[in-house]
């Protein structure tokens, strides 16, 4: 297990200056005391990818794993906890899906297994899900899609918030974290707002600590990762992948919705249009019934992610990833991926408080001007 406790090593092997690492350190403090762990860096929960192995290497690397319990029971995710527990003794969550019809016993499963931090993922959560994870002493982090909705969620009790930009990998809103984070970090301060969407580098990390953020969420780096138990071809795809390739899924008819969920084009998605386009038209025919072409569309998908994580086939499974994609570039192991993203932030900020001509240092820079 690395030595979390002291700063990562820039790319060329050199500690980074102290100086950046403290404001780094500082900048991220708020979070990681949040999450319990020396980075405030959160792996995004990824069904069939979060699970016991990607999680556990994600906390032990100084980050914050999160399983997806997805469509799981309340036994299997039982033994997934209890597995991920004994391969780390770090702190990591446990996301579950509100929509869940076994929502309450999953919760009840948290409790029991003293999960530390639950998320509530998939819409705005109910109270009664809301009191059950806090009841549990656990803590409560939910997405928080719109200002408003970020503050009826502090109100009802998320001791933290995830923006999530529409850049994302898996289901997506409309809106940018660009735009997001710009509208909900300058006037919210209550609980700590974690960011997720497009971010593949520490630069863009940092930029964010900057305006507010707590810290990060990234999903598609880690999805590639060593540890990840995604097929090869599913890590392949990401590494050859450019940004412009990880898209929505498209919407032919506004009277048959579709949930917009980024990932890379394939057959499977110019499929799904060939698809929507025959229902729409035996709609239009008579020969399916409006409620029945929804449903057809709706369970098209039913499936694909784990045809694509776990069998490998990447051209007609749902191959969910963010545009970060783009940034990809080998399969590497999760320790290395967290440790380039603290060298990255720690190198803007060394470059930035480099010694210049009648300045030591960004502090005293700051005490002469
Ligand atoms: C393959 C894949 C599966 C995902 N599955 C889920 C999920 O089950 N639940 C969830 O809340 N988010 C899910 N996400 C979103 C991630 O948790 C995370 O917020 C997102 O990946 C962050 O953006 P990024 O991909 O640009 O790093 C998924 C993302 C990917 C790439």
């Amino acid at each position: 297990m690395p030595d979390t406790t002291q700063p990562a090593l820039t790319p060329s092997g050199q500690a980074p200056a102290a100086e950046a690492w403290a404001e780094f350190d500082r900048l991220s403090a708020r979070g990681a005391a949040f999450l319990g762990t020396p980075y405030a860096i959160m792996g995004g929960a990824m069904s069939w990818v979060s699970e016991r192995r990607l999680v556990s290497s994600i906390s032990n690397a100084g980050g914050f794993g999160v399983l997806a319990c997805g469509s799981m029971g309340p036994e299997a995710l039982a033994a997934e906890i209890e597995a991920t527990q004994a391969l780390t003794d770090r702190p990591f969550g446990v996301n579950l899906i509100t929509l869940h019809p076994l929502l309450q016993d999953l919760i009840r499963v948290c409790l029991e297994a003293k999960v530390g931090h639950v998320v509530l993922a998939g819409g705005v959560p109910q109270g009664q899900a809301v009191r059950a994870v806090k009841d549990s002493g656990a803590r409560l982090i939910c997405f928080a899609p719109a200002l408003v909705l970020a503050r009826r969620l502090v109100r009802a009790g998320a001791d933290a918030l995830v923006i999530e930009g529409s850049e994302a990998g898996g289901h997506i809103g409309p809106v940018s974290l660009n735009v997001l984070a710009q509208e909900i970090l300058p006037h919210l301060d209550e609980v700590p707002v974690f960011v997720a969407g497009g971010i593949g580098r520490g630069e863009a990390l940092l930029a964010y600590l900057e305006m507010g953020a707590a810290g990060a969420q990234l999903g598609t780096r880690f999805a590639a990762a060593t540890e990840s138990i995604a097929h090869a071809n599913f890590k392949h795809a990401f590494i050859s992948a450019r940004a412009r390739d990880a898209l929505p899924s498209i919407q032919l008819d506004a009277r048959f919705p579709v949930i917009p969920v980024r990932g890379l084009a394939n057959g499977g998605s110019a499929r799904f249009l060939l698809h929507q386009a025959e229902v729409v038209a035996r709609v239009q025919g008579g020969t399916l019934t409006r409620d029945e072409g929804r449903l057809s569309i709706e369970h098209f998908w039913a499936g694909a992610l784990r045809r694509a994580v776990i069998d490998g086939d990447v051209e007609q499974g749902s191959v969910m990833a963010g545009q970060s994609v783009g940034m990809v570039h080998s399969e590497q192991p999760v320790a290395e991926i967290i440790r380039e993203l603290v060298d990255q932030a720690c190198a803007v900020l060394a470059r930035r408080g480099a010694p210049r001509p009648g300045f030591s240092s960004a502090a005293e820079k700051g005490r002469l001007g």
